[in-house]
């Protein structure tokens, strides 16, 4: 059975060897290339096909080079998370943004994508789940804009749209541009499922290259640091396994992209069924790869445990609230523990 997450799939021309993705994670290891490159070579070496990297900022373009060489060299693929926050646009809320802001906000995504094609990366995601600025422009509760961007959904999504073309424009038509969108807000008077689903359909004819399904605004739409206990709509053990594959199934029929599905999912048995019941294409897992960066190996090795991840979010309040570097702080691992040395930067 747990052999179908072993057929590769092809986004746009490139070609991944498995179903199974390290979901976007920011790290905080802006400052410490080695120590993030060992983490995604590790990754990597570690049988997951595809790494999306985390709300990266890609400024450091000797580190990030070394980075995509060390998954290259271990046999992975690497998109990098465009969730550029404009130094020149500082209000949160889309309805403070003035038309020209928001113009130097699309030019920072594609200028992203073009440095992260540069760097040598297999494609990019954009960030357009939780508290990103693309969510914020879908919904309803924090975008109430009367112009061309606010209003109805065709508009609540011109910037999802116009971040598409721009960048499109810069990588040309081979390179995998994916987008990770909140399909429901955890908020009431936020965006629902019905629009949600539409939201995917339009973007996918739009022409991006597979729709990662997650949550939209969590039930605080702050911007980080978020406060010390994750927010409800954080995913937690009670929640079971692949708690939005209902949603995920709905927008595959009407989908004709790969669909990534992320959310709760740590065993083999449970990723295998969604992808042989039609749920999704590509199963994305965070946390349980942050416990296990090698899980996936172990899996096609035959040894099908869960990955030890208890849903304790202690990484994800250690990361946003005290902004210490990515870490399973319940594994009590160090990172030294569970990494390879990494391999020489390629070229
Ligand atoms: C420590 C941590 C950092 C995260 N950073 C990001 C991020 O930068 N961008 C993003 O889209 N999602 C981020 N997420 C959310 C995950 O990609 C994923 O959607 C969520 O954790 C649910 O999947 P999981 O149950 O497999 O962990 C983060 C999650 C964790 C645990
Ligand atoms: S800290 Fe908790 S939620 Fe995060 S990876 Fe470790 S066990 Fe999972």
């Amino acid at each position: 059975m747990s052999e179908i997450l072993f057929q590769p799939i092809t986004v746009n021309r490139t070609v991944i060897v498995n179903r199974l993705a390290f979901a976007a994670a920011k790290d905080y290891l802006d400052g410490d290339t080695v120590r993030r490159q060992a983490r995604y070579a590790t990754v990597a070496a570690g049988g997951t096909g595809l790494i999306i990297a985390g709300a990266a900022d890609l400024g450091n373009r000797d580190g990030w080079r070394a980075v995509v060489g060390a998954v290259h060299a271990n046999g992975g693929k690497i998109m990098p998370q465009l969730a550029p926050l404009p130094s020149d646009v500082s209000a949160e809320q889309p309805s403070r943004l003035s038309g020209g802001e928001i113009a130097a906000m699309i030019c920072q995504y594609a200028d992203q994508a073009a440095a992260a094609k540069a760097l040598g990366a297999d494609g990019v995601e954009i960030h357009a789940a939780h508290n990103s600025h693309c969510a914020r422009f879908l919904s309803p509760l924090t975008n109430t804009r009367r112009d061309e961007w606010g209003g109805s959904l065709e508009n609540r999504l011109r910037l999802h749209r116009e971040i598409y073309t721009a960048v499109r424009k810069k990588v040309g038509d081979e390179f995998p541009v994916i987008i990770k969108l909140g399909i429901e807000d955890a908020q009431p008077g936020g965006l629902k499922f019905a629009e949600g689903r539409q939201a995917a359909a339009i973007l996918a004819t739009h022409g991006y290259d597979a729709i990662e399904v997650s949550l939209g605004l969590r039930d605080h739409h702050t911007a980080p640091p978020f406060p010390a206990t994750p927010p409800q709509s954080f995913i937690i053990k009670s929640h079971g396994e692949a708690r939005l594959r209902e949603w995920s199934k709905d927008i595959k029929a009407l989908v004709k992209k790969p669909l990534i599905l992320t959310g709760g999912i740590t065993s083999p048995v449970v990723a295998a069924r969604l992808v042989a019941d039609g749920y999704a294409d590509i199963v994305g897992m965070c946390r349980a790869v942050i416990s296990e960066p090698r899980l996936v190996a172990r899996w096609h090795d035959g040894d099908l445990s869960p990955a030890p991840c208890n849903s304790c979010n202690k990484c994800v309040t250690e990361l946003y609230a005290k902004g210490l570097p990515l870490e399973c702080h319940t594994a009590k691992k160090s990172l030294a523990e569970l990494l390879f040395t990494p391999p020489p930067p390629c070229g």
